[in-house]
């Protein structure tokens, strides 16, 4: 009912908009073309339309592919391949000859054209605090810890980890690395020492860098006390460089090097190393499903194209935005949607240092008005914990400057998108729940990949962004829809830091000749994708598969009494899906084990449940330990 409606009024909306565009095109005596759109289509024959130029990006993909690299990115040399990929065997290269250097891409570029735009908005957690940065600074910084990286002994192609919350600082940092030709490892400033460590020695770092202090929620948090304990158990490190966020001094041993005296010391120009396309730009650790966390590697220049396009393209991003990601550098989505997309496009973009409940509810979007942002980008688990506090903490601030919404993490459920978009954006602004993962790179299905005006369905990813070919396969459980990848595209992770079998084993085995995601989804009769969780996450019910997020979605709307609520549930997901969905067990925690990216850890459940805790696996990403120990007390007194 709710959606139907929806989507009658978006449809209102979207011909009187083509009415515009089309008025406003006759009075320039030209007609709409898809190459006002995308400057590169118009070497691309027969390309007249958004779905046309879809269709030449997957079939033409070295054609689409090439076009858009020579157009967007500054090379030092050219590339003679455009790609040379083989899923048998997990080989993924792009642009094979270009030699590039990321940093110049984000930022010498701009400091010719336009040194004074702001680059990066520190939004500290205090607020009305924002600090602003334009790209001249951010090159000066970046120039300063590039040489300063050098003088400490960095070299090309060593790994530096950065162990820092949000700051101008830490992208300086990761933009330095990219300078000297080194790959920077960026751990969550949220990771326990036993976790920093784990990735320090999996990437045999010898430098990292971190802060004093953090300061987070009105707390300071002692991030300089958990890399001396990760470090002692850490062979490899023999430095640690310490930039200031607090003024309280922190102990410093021999070790140590404080950051922003010995960068000043530095001159503010720093020769960037010529960088092979398929050179290394980063590993980043995701959790795996048992074992040891996994470095995914991402290189330079098909990584930073992917992630320029998709944030010009899938939020509608142009020159003169403020783009607000409220994610943590420590995340891909950091990565991808606060520094290099943005950047490489000469984008002003927000480091978010706080949490969506500090001083209150309402942090949001009082930023929102004060920093005049354009497009919103954050997770359905920060909005569906806003939606509970109801629609004044939103009302209470002017959000005209908002023009795209977006979402990214795990499905939205229809409440969290339907209230994103009437309360958050007024219903006035496009949601676009973005699919993808730490692997891809960047986003591959979003609702509007490509034309800023298409019909857009609550809790659909939707549509495939530029190149990338979705399939969905049957999987082992009943019928078919594990999604999959069926070629190959600029974004994606080329291995596994050490370990390229695993790699290999886990996405390119499962389906020969596919990138397998490990993701399940549908796909509606008029072509459009839903991802419905992980496919680890699926229950099969007497022969009937159920995603957990499909009986989350059912479930999320009652908060009673908990002896009344087992019965309740019962009833509403007999009405809603069916009665073999009902859960025979229902217990009541106070919360549940999840990621500290807010990620429900199932595989942790499935252990409890299966009495089997002594194999829970890897829990370093685990936010709350105790939320654990919780729910096998709470089992046990229950069966
Ligand atoms: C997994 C990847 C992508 C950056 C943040 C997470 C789930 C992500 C959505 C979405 C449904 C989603 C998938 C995916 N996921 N976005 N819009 N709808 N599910 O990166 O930690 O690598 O996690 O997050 O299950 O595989 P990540």
């Amino acid at each position: 009912m709710m959606c139907s409606l929806w989507r009658g009024s978006l449809l209102t909306l979207t011909s009187s908009l083509n009415r515009r565009v089309f008025q406003c095109c006759r009075q320039l005596g030209r007609s709409y073309n898809i190459a006002s759109c995308m400057p590169e289509a118009v070497a691309f024959q027969g390309v007249s339309d958004h779905s046309g130029l879809y269709k030449f990006s997957v079939n033409e993909s070295d054609r689409f592919w090439g076009a858009v690299a020579r157009q967007r990115l500054s090379w030092i040399s050219p590339f003679h391949t455009v790609q040379n990929c083989d899923f048998s065997q997990g080989k993924i290269k792009w642009f094979e000859g270009g030699k590039l250097n990321v940093s110049v891409n984000c930022l010498d570029r701009h400091v010719q054209t336009c040194p004074e735009r702001v680059a990066l908005i520190w939004e500290r957690d205090e607020p009305g605090t924002e600090v602003k940065i334009t790209y001249r600074q951010l090159l000066e910084l970046t120039c300063r810890l590039g040489n300063l990286l050098k003088r400490q002994g960095v070299r090309r192609g060593d790994c530096v980890t950065i162990y820092m919350p949000p700051c101008p600082l830490a992208v300086a940092s990761m933009l330095a690395c990219a300078r000297i030709g080194a790959a920077h490892n960026v751990v969550f400033a949220g990771f326990s020492s036993e976790a920093l460590a784990d990735r320090i020695r999996d990437a045999q770092s010898s430098t990292v860098i971190t802060v004093n202090q953090g300061v987070r929620g009105g707390k300071v948090v002692d991030l300089k006390r958990t890399v001396d304990q990760a470090v002692q158990n850490c062979p490899s490190v023999q430095q640690v460089l310490v930039a200031m966020r607090t003024e309280n001094t922190v102990a410093m041993t021999d070790r140590d090097v404080p950051l922003e005296e010995e960068m000043m010391k530095e001159d503010v120009v720093c020769e960037p190393v010529a960088m092979d396309s398929e050179d290394v730009l980063f590993l980043l650790y995701t959790s795996g499903s048992t074992g040891k966390p996994k470095g995914l590697v991402h290189t330079q220049a098909g990584y930073l194209l992917y992630t320029s396009l998709t944030h010009r393209y899938v939020f509608n991003y142009h020159d003169g935005d403020v783009f607000g990601c409220v994610a943590d550098i420590g995340w891909i989505t950091g990565h991808s949607y606060i520094v290099y997309g943005p950047l490489c496009n000469g984008g002003t973009t927000v480091l978010f240092e706080s949490t969506p409940v500090y001083p209150n509810p309402g942090r949001y979007w009082e930023m929102v008005e004060r920093l005049g942002i354009n497009q919103f980008y954050g997770a359905p688990t920060a909005i569906r914990l806003l939606l509970k506090y109801g629609d004044e903490w939103v009302q209470n601030y002017n959000r005209s400057s908002l023009k795209t919404l977006g979402s990214v993490g795990e499905p939205i459920n229809t409440e969290a998108w339907e209230w994103y978009h009437r309360v958050v954006g007024d219903g006035r602004c496009p949601v676009v729940d973005t699919w993808w993962q730490t692997e891809t790179g960047g986003i591959c299905i979003a609702p509007r990949p490509s034309d800023p005006e298409a019909e857009i369905v609550p809790g659909m990813a939707m549509r495939p962004f530029y190149g990338i070919k979705p399939a969905l396969l049957d999987t082992e459980v009943v019928t078919g829809d594990a999604l999959c990848i069926s070629q190959a595209w600029p974004g994606m992770a080329r291995t596994i830091h050490n370990h390229h079998q695993r790699f290999t084993e886990t996405y390119f085995h499962p389906y020969p000749g596919f990138f397998f995601t490990g993701d399940g989804a549908h796909r509606s009769k008029e072509g459009y994708y839903q991802i419905v969780g992980r496919l680890d996450d699926v229950i099969n019910v007497s022969g009937h598969r159920l995603g957990t997020a499909e009986l989350e979605d059912v479930v999320i709307y009652l908060m009673v009494e908990e002896d009344v609520l087992a019965q309740q549930l019962r009833e509403m997901v007999s009405r809603s899906i069916a009665k073999y969905a009902c859960p025979d067990f229902i217990q009541v925690v106070r919360c549940l084990p999840k990621t500290r990216s807010g990620k429900i850890m199932r595989r942790v459940l499935r252990k409890v449940v299966e009495r089997n805790t002594d194999e829970l696996g890897d829990l370093s990403t685990l936010d709350d330990p105790d939320s654990v120990h919780e729910v096998i007390s709470g089992h046990r007194r229950l069966c």
